[in-house]
């Protein structure tokens, strides 16, 4: 496994690959790599030749008043964990040659961006989403993966990906869970023992929701009062939204269509600020 650190020296290897004739996946990562990321690691294994992990905690997507200064990190531990689940490649840049002095290009996707998180975290999606065509303009990869716990980040990928003609195909993988429900997070570290028995509320909403819809329940209001009063009975958590929304388009959904509809949430257990969702 070989260890990059600068941006030209990223993108000429990956050059070279594809001269090669290989075929390249991508994990764009933050670090501190958790069971969710190994199987996104897993899935883009299986599809390419060569599989690069960029692991960059992008000051771009962080407000203000958010945790980019404290966002945990564990790069030693996160290379062992690439190394041993066939990583060929880990893309580890600097912020400084990431955005260098002067930096002044941004990407905005301005619908599917809008609502959910895009109302408390109005910039979040714009750093996202520069970030991503940033690695995809170094790394050029054929296939890249991306979690499904976060939903609304895969729908800004995948419209920023159509719209722009972005030669890659997106990969979105399953949420992976803790044993007790909780989805995998690397902000599930800020939780103490107490937070994190509330926060198990969060998955146990979203499944009740799940059970409501397959007893035959298809009424949106009648479903997210049963999420909202589920996480209201816990001291520590504060709703910021719950909502059914389309999977694809994240627009606000009239009545539960089955496969289609998805209810996304976020809650802060406390100081930390979590999101879950499934599809109904
Ligand atoms: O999901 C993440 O970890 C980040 O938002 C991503 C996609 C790596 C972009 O910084």
């Amino acid at each position: 496994m070989q260890i990059i650190k600068s941006v030209e020296e990223m993108q000429t290897t990956a050059m070279q690959l594809r001269f090669g004739g290989n075929l390249i996946s991508l994990v764009p990562t933050m670090g501190c790599l958790h069971q969710g990321h190994i199987s996104l690691i897993q899935s883009a294994r299986e599809k390419a030749d060569k599989l690069i992990v960029s692991i960059f905690v992008n000051p771009m997507q962080f407000g203000p008043n958010e945790d980019f200064s404290i966002y945990p990190k564990s790069l030693e531990s996160d290379l062992e964990k690439c190394q041993a689940n066939g990583v060929d490649f880990v893309f580890t840049p600097s912020v400084e040659s990431m955005y260098p002095k002067g930096f002044s290009s941004f990407v905005g996707e301005s619908f599917v961006s809008s609502g959910l998180c895009g109302i408390s975290r109005p910039t979040h999606f714009r750093g996202v989403a520069t970030v991503c065509l940033k690695l995809f303009n170094l790394v050029r990869p054929d296939y890249s993966f991306f979690g499904r716990k976060d939903a609304q980040q895969c729908a800004v990928i995948k419209k920023m990906v159509h719209d722009l003609n972005i030669p890659t195909e997106v990969f979105i993988v399953d949420t992976v869970r803790d044993s007790d429900g909780l989805a995998m997070s690397s902000r599930n570290r800020y939780l103490s023992k107490l937070q994190r028995e509330d926060a198990l509320s969060i998955s146990k909403a979203l499944f009740k929701a799940k059970e409501l819809v397959q007893d035959g329940v298809l009424n949106v209001d009648r479903v997210v009062a049963e999420i909202i009063h589920m996480l209201s009975m816990k001291r520590r958590i504060r709703v910021i939204y719950v909502q059914v929304v389309n999977n694809e388009t994240m627009e606000i959904a009239r009545k539960i269509e089955s496969g289609k509809s998805m209810v996304c949430l976020a809650v802060w257990v406390d100081s930390v600020r979590l999101i879950d969702n499934i599809i109904l």
